[in-house]
Parts: C-alpha cells; sequence; structure tokens
C-alpha cells in the first residue's frame, strides 16, 4: 500500500458504507416495529402507486369499465368514483371488496349516497344530484373528495365519463350523517 491510495475511497467503499447503513436501519425498524419502514405502510409502499407515478397515464374510463372495477375480479384494483373522479381503493379490499361493509360504493359513482347516507336505498348510487341542496352537496362532496385524496393508501386515478341523466330523480329521503366527517 502506498501513503496516495491511504485516504482514497472508492466508489464501492461509499456504496459498501451505504449499504450497511440501511441495512442497520433495516435491521433496528424490524427490531422496533416489525416492518422494514419503520410502521410505514402508506401508498409509497404500494408497486402499484409507485407505477402510476412513474407511468402517470390517468385513466378516462366509462360507467360500464368503471363497473368491473368493484374487487370482484381479483386480478383487477378496486376504484370507486366521487364526482367523476376516480379513486383507486384496493388497499381496502376488506371495506370496498365483496362483502365489505362499503362494497356498493367501488364500481361506480354514486356520489348521491355519499351525501344523502341512503345505503339502503338502491337508486341512491348515482350521480343524478337533482333534488338535493345544492351547498349540502357541494360541502359534502368536496370533502369526501379530499378524504379520498388525502388518504395515505388511496390515490386519485382518473376520470369516468358520465352519461346523461334520464328519468325521474331519486324520491328524497331522510339523510344521515356520517359523524366526524362533515363540519
Ligand atoms: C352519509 C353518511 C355516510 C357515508 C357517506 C359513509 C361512508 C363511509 C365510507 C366511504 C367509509 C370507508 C372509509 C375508508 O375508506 O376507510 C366509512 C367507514 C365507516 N363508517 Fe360510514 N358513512 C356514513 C355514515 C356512517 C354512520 C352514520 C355510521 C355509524 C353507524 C358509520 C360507520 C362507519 C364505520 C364504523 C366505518 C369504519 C369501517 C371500517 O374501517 O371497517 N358510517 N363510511
Ligand atoms: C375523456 O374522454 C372523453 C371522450 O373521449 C373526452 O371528451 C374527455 O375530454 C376526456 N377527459 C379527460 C379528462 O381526458
Amino acid at each position: 500500500m502506498t501513503t496516495d491510495s491511504r485516504s482514497r475511497f472508492t466508489l464501492i467503499d461509499i456504496l459498501r458504507v451505504l449499504g450497511g447503513v440501511l441495512l442497520l436501519n433495516a435491521f433496528f425498524s424490524w427490531w422496533f416495529t416489525s416492518t422494514p419502514t419503520w410502521g410505514y405502510r402508506g401508498k409509497w409502499m404500494d408497486t402499484n402507486y409507485l407505477k402510476y407515478r412513474a407511468l402517470g397515464n390517468d385513466v378516462n374510463m366509462t360507467l360500464s369499465e368503471l363497473s368491473q372495477y368493484d374487487g370482484t375480479d381479483k386480478k383487477l384494483p378496486i376504484y370507486l368514483a366521487i364526482d367523476g373522479e376516480v379513486f383507486d381503493v384496493s388497499a381496502s379490499a376488506n371495506i370496498y371488496g365483496p362483502g365489505g361493509a362499503y362494497h356498493d360504493l367501488s364500481g361506480k359513482d354514486a356520489s348521491r349516497v355519499f351525501v344523502t347516507g341512503c345505503f339502503r336505498k338502491k337508486d341512491e348510487y348515482t350521480y343524478d344530484m337533482r333534488g338535493l341542496d345544492e351547498k349540502e352537496v357541494n360541502e359534502d362532496i368536496t370533502s369526501w373528495k379530499e378524504f379520498f385524496h388525502n388518504h395515505k393508501k388511496y390515490w386519485h386515478v382518473g376520470v369516468v365519463q358520465h352519461e346523461p341523466i334520464t328519468g325521474d330523480p331519486p324520491e328524497p329521503c331522510e339523510h344521515i350523517k356520517f359523524p366526524g366527517m362533515h363540519h
């Protein structure tokens, strides 16, 4: 060894140290939180989200295309739409997939029921907002869209094209409100 090379770090050395630090970090994270990421389990750990971020190609679906994404087909992600905006909610298959408490919200744009909460009434699962109070609609829809936008495991994937509304609007029903969600 010559004195020259004494203080030279090669790229390999730097990678070795970096690798060691990362490994140690993962080890301690596993030790304390049983995950290699200090307990983080959000969408940045989800390969589907990373793929979406990398490719950036948003969907622009028809309602009939959207209906395939209700969790029935395990090979497809689970989508729901609100006010024409489509979100990936696959991370909560237990809630939105078959048998889940809110399965009826997936694969469609059921904006109306997000406002009325009349979950038992079949014709509420629509984006037909006729007959509802405009201020109530704006507040509720805005807050639910924010909920899905900001959720740590869900993400916005694109839009669904609404078809023209025909026929009569749904009959009025007694609204229920989700405690905590609305001001
Ligand atoms: C307009 C009325 C309502 C709407 C639109 C609504 C909608 C929702 C949605 C979308 C979720 C899933 C959130 C997520 O992705 O994590 C949820 C969860 C939940 N909701 Fe409702 N909800 C309403 C009213 C209520 C009411 C009145 C109750 C109380 C009886 C309730 C009880 C729950 C519970 C316990 C959960 C958690 C489910 C879980 O994490 O497994 N909801 N609600
Ligand atoms: C989606 O496609 C429809 C029909 O092709 C088009 O009119 C609309 O502008 C598109 N929307 C977006 C956000 O790309």
